[in-house]
C-alpha cells in the first residue's frame, strides 16, 4: 500500500532528527510550504507524489502536518462527573469537591462498579472521537483504581486498549492520584511501590497539591521511577504555588504538567531544562484556573507542549485543535508554536520522537489533512478541522464531507 498525498497547499516541514523544538526556535524550525507528501507501507517516503501509488487524494486548499500527539489523558476511566462540573460553574472549588468525596475518588468507585468491558466500551468511544479529531498516539493513565489491585486493573485495561485502537499508545502509571482513604500518603506509596516495575509502562506520575501528594512524596515517586528505568512525569502547580518544579527538576522529570501557577523563579530554570512543560489549557479554562505563562515559557525556549488532559473531572474534552485554539488565545502562542507543542514535542514527551511526531522520510506515515491552512486550525475555534487521518500509512479516518478528496 502507498499513498500519494498531492497538490497540498502547505507541508509542515520539520528540522531532520530534531527530538524536540524549542519553542523560541519555532518561527524558523517549520516551514509551511506547498507541496505534496508519498508513503510506503508505513513509512513517510517522500515529499513528493506518484502517480503509481496505490491511492492517490487531492490535498487542495488543505494542510498536511503530522498526526496529533495527545501526550497527557486519563483513559481509561469509567462514567462522567457532569454535576461536579455544574457545582464549579455556580462557583465551588475544586479542593473542596474533592475532600466532599468528589473528584478522583467518585471516579474511583465508578471505575470499581463498571466492569472490564464497559471501561473499554467508553475508552474505545474516546479513542475513537481523538482520532476523528486527528490524534493518531496518545497516553493513557491508570490513577483512578486507589487501591493496588485496582491500579493494576487500570494498567491492564490501558493496555487492552493500546493493543486494539489505531493509534500509538504509550501507558503512564499515575500511581500516586489521590491518598486511598483510611490511608497515609506515606503507606499508600510503600503499598504501591512493586506496580512500579510492572507492564510495559513508561513514566510514573503523580499529583503535587494540597489534597494530593507534597514535595517529598514527589522526591520519592523520582527514586522510584529511577529505580525502575522509567521516567518521572508530575501533576504540579494546578490549583497553587507548592514550588514542586525545582523537584521535579532535580529528579530528571521528563515533563511536569499543569504550571497554572509556576512560581516566577521556576520559569527560568525550567525553560532551560531539559524537561516538557505540558500545559493543558482545557483544565485551566474550565476548572476557571489561573492560565499558565505559556507565551513567557516560549519565549524562554522551553519544550513547550499541549494536551487534552482528557479527564472526567478536570477537561473531559478529546479535541487536540479545540486545546490548540486555547493556546493561540490564552498564551498568545503562534499556530506555528501550537502545532510543534502537539506533534514532535508531545512525541519526545512519551519517547516516540524517532518514530513519529514529524514529517520525515523514514518515519511513521502518522499524517493529518487538515481542511484549511494551519491558521484556520486556531482560529476556527470549535470546528473539527481535520479532514482525513493516515495512521502507519494506513488511511484510518476520512470526515464525511472530505470523501471527495480519496477521488
Ligand atoms: O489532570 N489534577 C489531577 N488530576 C486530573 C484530574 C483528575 C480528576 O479530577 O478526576 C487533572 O486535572
Ligand atoms: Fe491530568
Amino acid at each position: 500500500m502507498s499513498l500519494s498525498l498531492e497538490n497540498a497547499a502547505q507541508v509542515a516541514r520539520y528540522p531532520a532528527a530534531a527530538p524536540y523544538v524549542r519553542l523560541n526556535a519555532a518561527a524558523g524550525a517549520v516551514t509551511l510550504e506547498p507541496g505534496a507528501l508519498t508513503t510506503d507501507g508505513a513509512h513517510i517516503a517522500a515529499f513528493d507524489s506518484d502517480v503509481s501509488a496505490t491511492r492517490r487524494i487531492d490535498c487542495a486548499g488543505a494542510a498536511i502536518v503530522p498526526g496529533f500527539v495527545d501526550c497527557h489523558t486519563h483513559l481509561p476511566f469509567a462514567g462522567w462527573r457532569a454535576e461536579e462540573y455544574a457545582m464549579k460553574v455556580a462557583g465551588r472549588p475544586y479542593e473542596e469537591i474533592a475532600s466532599a468525596g468528589g473528584g478522583i475518588a467518585s471516579s474511583a468507585r465508578a471505575f470499581a462498579e463498571t466492569s472490564d468491558d464497559d471501561v473499554l466500551v467508553q475508552a474505545r468511544t474516546l479513542a475513537r472521537e481523538m482520532l476523528a479529531h486527528g490524534t493518531t498516539s496518545f497516553e493513557t493513565k491508570s490513577g483512578y483504581g486507589l487501591s493496588v489491585e485496582a491500579e493494576r486493573r487500570a494498567l491492564r485495561l490501558a493496555a487492552a486498549l493500546a493493543a486494539e485502537v489505531p493509534q500509538t499508545v504509550r501507558s503512564t502509571a499515575l500511581l500516586a492520584h489521590a491518598v486511598p482513604p483510611g490511608m497515609t500518603a506515606d503507606a499508600w506509596l510503600d503499598a504501591i511501590a512493586p506496580v512500579a516495575a510492572e507492564g510495559d509502562v513508561t513514566a510514573l506520575d503523580i499529583y503535587v497539591e494540597s489534597v494530593a501528594f507534597d514535595l517529598q512524596h514527589l522526591a520519592r515517586m523520582g527514586d522510584l521511577a529511577r529505580a525502575n528505568g522509567r521516567d518521572l512525569r508530575a501533576h504540579v502547580e494546578q490549583f497553587s504555588t507548592m514550588r514542586s518544579v525545582p523537584v521535579a527538576l532535580k529528579h530528571g522529570a521528563r515533563s511536569v504538567d499543569h504550571l497554572a501557577c509556576l512560581h516566577p523563579d521556576d520559569l527560568g530554570p525550567l525553560a532551560a531544562a531539559e524537561c516538557a512543560a505540558v500545559l493543558l489549557p482545557g483544565a485551566e479554562l474550565l476548572g476557571d484556573e489561573q492560565v499558565a505563562p505559556g507565551r513567557a515559557l516560549a519565549d524562554a525556549g522551553a519544550i513547550g507542549v499541549i494536551a487534552t488532559d482528557c479527564n472526567p473531572g478536570t477537561s473531559p474534552i478529546t479535541s487536540l485543535p479545540l486545546i490548540a485554539g486555547l493556546a493561540v488565545r490564552r498564551y498568545g502562542w503562534t499556530p506555528r508554536e501550537a502545532l510543534i507543542a502537539m506533534t514532535l514535542n508531545a512525541a519526545w514527551v512519551l519517547r516516540l520522537h524517532d518514530d513519529l511526531g514529524s514529517l520525515e522520510v523514514g518515519k511513521r506515515a502518522d499524517v493529518v489533512i487538515l481542511d484549511a491552512p494551519l491558521e484556520h486550525l486556531p482560529y476556527r475555534f470549535g470546528h473539527n478541522p481535520v479532514a482525513i487521518v493516515i495512521a502507519g500509512g494506513e488511511v484510518v479516518h476520512v470526515r464525511e464531507d472530505q470523501a471527495w478528496r480519496l477521488g
